[in-house]
């Protein structure tokens, strides 16, 4: 299988799954990142990959609808099989969905339905909840509302600053991304309703 990657920062998301299909844990091909931010650091990660990346700016192409439809086409062109968002800030609209409907996965850090929107990481420290956490799920028409696919535990410490809690939180998505992705693709996670 094919999997576009959508990233708009660090990408560091993008370099573990990335490192995964090299390390043959993960059995699908990249042929494409897709970024949104035309300094954003994980375009060298994907030069230095060898991974084919385009950067498309919503300013270039005027309203959402046109700027999803290039993507669509250039996705399309690959053969796509799989949208990966992998830290890419913006939200799905209706042309990317209906094109890659129910193929379309996300990473978010907490444990969802807790804690949605931006600043997750923040937002569940702040609180003072005493376990956080990732989640992988599939990407609806909401923000960070779709389908549950895998979740991991990150216990907050006494002693944790946001820092030391950031980098677990990150430690942990690592781990868990590339491997929820690979069961996606052995198909062993079956949504709720599927017969
Ligand atoms: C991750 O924390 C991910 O959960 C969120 O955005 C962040 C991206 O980090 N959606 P990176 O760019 O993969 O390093």
């Amino acid at each position: 299988p094919k999997l576009a990657l959508f990233a708009s920062g660090n990408g560091s998301n993008f370099q573990a799954i990335v490192d995964a299909v090299k390390k043959g844990q993960l059995d699908a091909e990249i042929p494409l990142l897709i970024c949104d931010q035309k300094k954003a650091y994980v375009l060298e990660r994907a030069a230095k990959a060898n991974i084919e990346a385009h950067t498309f700016t919503l300013k270039e192409y005027g309203n959402k609808q046109a700027f999803e439809e290039a993507i669509v086409s250039l996705c399309q062109r690959h053969h796509i099989d799989y949208i990966i968002l992998a830290g890419y800030m913006r939200i799905i609209g209706k042309t990317l969905l209906d094109a890659y409907q129910g193929r379309i996965i996300n990473i978010h850090p907490s444990l969802l339905p807790s804690f949605p929107g931006l600043h997750a990481i923040e937002q569940a420290f702040d609180k003072g909840v005493k376990i956080t956490g990732i989640t992988v799920h599939y990407v609806d028409e909401g923000v960070d509302s779709g389908p549950i696919i895998a979740q991991a535990a990150v216990d907050i410490r006494e002693d944790d600053t946001i820092e030391s809690l950031t980098e677990r939180m990150h430690e942990t998505e690592h781990e868990l991304y590339p491997k929820t992705i690979a069961r996606i693709l052995e198909r062993k996670y079956v949504q709720k309703g599927d017969k």
